[in-house]
């Protein structure tokens, strides 16, 4: 790790194996080709435009990236934010994180888990801002209120913290109908999250946002067959071509000729005239729902 002037890392060999480790460990070499992931591309500049909004992180900010994963979006918040210090990207999968190191100007990389990250006092007040982006649903739910605590610890007054997360009901993404009740099972309802965070010292706001997603059919398929999220993780082949058999079905109906269906009812008059290969492969549209979460530890807020 580079001498930055942060302070050391004396959690970094406390990492413990989170039971998550697993599916990124498996999910880690393609993990930055499922759409969601990608660099460079019009959604990462929308989200990073869209939590800079929120985390309203100045220049000369320390800025955590906490569940950072390969760093990919820690690198382009900090050329977003012309950061002058490295975002921290702290992360318990070593798979993941061994990514980051391709961003070493933007970013410093931590094995750590989150519980060990914020029990470490050494950080107290070091940091001013702090991303929780789509890992909030790893921890479990009597650690969370601990480990918000420990955020709040370790922003300096006027910090803040943002939580961006997904919503409890999962129905506008097209999976099946048991990755569903899994995504159920595993996200919590934001309020809960928002509740936590007001329990461990935070001034909250919550708002949300939309991006249509548009990709082919078979880009989709391809995505959740690999199990791109930990949602589908725990499914067997047999059930996952189960459920791949339910998606299709969704889009292709029983016969071929169900494409032209689809694009009917969204109003697309082209639907007829559609070559085999995009009656087979038609592009597929749906929101991606987000949740922001933005606590903010008041200035006279004590550590
Ligand atoms: C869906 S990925 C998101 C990665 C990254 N934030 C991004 O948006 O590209 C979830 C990340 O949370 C990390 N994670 C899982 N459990 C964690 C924990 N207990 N503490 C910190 N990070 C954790 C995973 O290793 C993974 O990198």
């Amino acid at each position: 790790m580079q001498d930055n002037g942060s302070p050391s890392h004396p959690c970094e060999e406390q990492a413990m194996v989170s039971k998550q480790e697993a599916h990124y460990d498996d999910v880690a070499k393609e993990y930055n080709k499922a759409w969601f992931y990608e660099d460079g591309t019009d959604y990462q500049r929308w989200l990073v435009r869209s939590l800079q909004t929120r985390l309203q992180a100045a220049p000369d900010s320390r800025v955590v990236d906490m569940g950072g994963g390969t760093g990919n979006f820690s690198a382009a918040f900090y050329k977003e934010c012309k950061l002058e210090k490295p975002v921290l990207c702290v992360d318990p999968s070593r798979a993941l994180l061994a990514q980051a190191q391709r961003h070493v100007s933007e970013v410093e990389p931590l094995l750590a888990d989150g519980l060990s990250f914020v029990g470490t006092t050494a950080y107290n007040q070091a940091y001013d801002r702090i991303l929780f982006k789509e890992v909030v649903h790893h921890f479990p739910q009597d650690e969370l209120g601990v480990v918000f605590a420990g955020t709040f610890q370790q922003l300096r007054p006027g910090g803040r913290l943002v939580v961006m997360t997904r919503p409890h009901d999962s129905t506008h993404y097209p999976f099946f109908h048991a990755a569903h009740q899994t995504w159920k099972a595993v996200q919590q309802d934001e309020t809960i999250y928002a509740q936590k965070l007001r329990t461990a010292g935070f001034d909250v706001s919550v708002d949300h946002a939309d991006y249509t997603v548009t990709m082919p059919l078979s880009r989709w398929l391809s995505m959740v067959e690999s199990r791109f999220w930990s949602t589908l993780h725990g499914f067997s082949d047999a059930e996952m071509a189960e459920g791949l058999k339910e998606i299709k079905a969704r889009f292709l109906g029983d016969s071929q000729s169900a494409s032209s269906t689809t694009h009917r009812e969204q109003g697309d008059h082209k639907g007829e005239a559609l070559g085999r290969e995009e009656r087979n492969d038609p592009p597929i549209s749906f929101p991606d729902r987000l949740v922001f979460i933005t606590g903010l530890k008041a200035k006279g807020g004590y550590a």
